[in-house]
């Protein structure tokens, strides 16, 4: 297996991020999230497809589990447009973890350092700034996982607190991909339902027919990368660089 992602890829940066200083750049801004599935690998193609637009801003939040199926995150952070990457742990330290033993294991300055991101009322929390600063959240691919938690309120990881708390003003755009049982499942039906029909914000981009990764063949699979990013280019009117509207 090559190389993957891990959440040590991008420590905890020393200043937090903060929407508003990314207010006036005139860019659209794109949050791009994946999840635990396989299809996570065509991050790095819907990347380079967006990376040739112009005036975007790309920031990018992972769930752990996805990590596995992304490439090393620098290399990511390489992909022009790509302007920054937020994981679980920069928005919940391992100081603070609620394991008892692991927070025993680190010494006061070590918790206090992988703190400091948030010290008072009124320092910036990460992921309320990333739903200020997010024209549309685009979450390629969405697990059955996430999907459930999504639809259930829950909120235990940044990406799940990002949808929690977000502006229904603007769009989220999900592209789900799970096993075919898994997609076939009633609890699935009831759940896009939801989305649907339900929550006008949602746009869902459902999954297509193919061979899957587990070798099972039927619904499931996310849709075409390139269908996703021409979704996005048409709702978000993007232009090439250059100033023309891509003809596709
Ligand atoms: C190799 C592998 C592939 C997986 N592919 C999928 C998938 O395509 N869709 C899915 O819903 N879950 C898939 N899973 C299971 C999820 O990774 C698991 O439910 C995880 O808890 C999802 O976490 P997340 O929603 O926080 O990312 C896969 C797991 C493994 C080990």
């Amino acid at each position: 297996m090559p190389p993957h992602a891990s959440p040590s890829d991008i420590p905890t940066p020393q200043t937090a991020f903060k929407a508003s200083s990314h207010a006036s750049d005139g860019k659209t801004h794109i949050l791009l999230a994946a999840t635990g599935s396989v299809a996570s690998i065509k991050i790095p193609l819907i990347l380079s497809a967006l990376s040739k637009y112009s005036n975007i801003s790309i920031r990018l939040v992972f769930t752990t589990s996805s990590l596995l199926f992304i490439p090393p995150l620098v290399e990511l952070l390489n992909i022009p447009n790509v302007d920054g990457i937020h994981l679980d742990h920069h928005e919940w330290p391992r100081g603070l973890s609620s394991n008892p033993a692991e927070t025993l294991d680190r010494t006061a300055q070590e918790i206090d350092q992988e703190t400091a991101i948030w010290a008072k009322i009124g320092d910036p929390i990460l992921h309320i700034e990333l739903r200020r600063w997010a024209d549309i959240l685009l979450i390629a691919p969405l697990s059955a996982n996430s999907l459930a938690k999504i639809v259930g309120g829950f909120s235990d990881n940044l990406l799940l607190s990002v949808v929690r708390a977000w502006d229904t003003n603007k769009p989220i755009a999900v592209a789900p991909a799970m096993n075919t049982l898994m997609w076939e499942h009633p609890v699935t039906t009831s759940q896009i339902k939801v989305l649907e029909t339900e929550w006008s914000w949602f746009r869902v981009l459902r999954p297509v027919e193919k061979l899957l990764a587990c070798g099972d063949s039927g619904s499931g699979a996310m849709k075409e990368w390139s269908t996703i990013v021409s979704w996005v280019v048409e709702e978000m009117k993007l232009k090439l660089e250059g100033g023309e509207v891509e003809n596709s």
